[in-house]
């Protein structure tokens, strides 16, 4: 198991448009299971590469609830192909915005073409959570936070926060 360090805004890297996978290999597996054991540690329900500092095109999401069993889902180049015209509203959260929170809308449903954990081709017709999350993850590889979707106002209300928290945490691993 391996746990890899997630960035967080103001991390420049966050914003480096990810690149599509050549080809599903043993590295890209294994960046993909890392993924998954650095979300479940979080924890979150959804990551993408790009949080852990990998500019590629991989997703990983898990929105089963306890008591459900982990219901794993990998992603990679990802594509909406469709969305619907009527709208929902997620509180949307995000572990390279460490306790932030805001209501964002979007399209409630949505149609995804990937490749799946073995390279083959897939279609997903998604709707409510895991549409929101899906669109939540592919924004991430286009360099785009929630945040980015919130007045100037909220967004440098909360980039303030973020900031001070940082400060704070520092501060307290200083020991001599
Ligand atoms: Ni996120």
């Amino acid at each position: 198991m391996t746990i890899r360090q997630i960035l967080t805004e103001p991390d420049p890297q966050l914003r480096i448009k990810s690149k599509p996978i050549q080809k599903v290999d043993a590295d890209i597996k294994k960046l993909m299971k890392d993924m998954l054991d650095t979300m479940y540690a979080a924890p979150g329900i959804g990551l993408a590469a790009v949080q852990i500092g990998v500019h590629k095109r991989v997703i990983v999401i898990d929105t089963a609830k306890e008591p459900e069993p982990n219901n794993p889902m990998y992603f990679i180049n990802p594509e909406i192909v469709w969305t619907s015209q009527t709208k929902c509203t997620f509180e949307e959260g995000c572990l390279s915005l460490p306790k932030q929170f805001a209501e964002i809308e979007r399209p409630e449903k949505c149609h995804v073409k990937y490749l799946d954990q073995n390279g083959k081709e897939q279609f997903l017709k998604a709707e409510g959570l895991l549409a929101t999350c899906i669109q939540h993850e592919i924004d991430h590889l286009n360099g785009i936070l929630f945040i980015d979707y919130l007045s100037k106002l909220k967004k440098s209300f909360i980039l303030k926060k973020l900031l001070k928290a940082k400060k704070e945490d520092v501060s307290d691993h200083i020991n001599f």
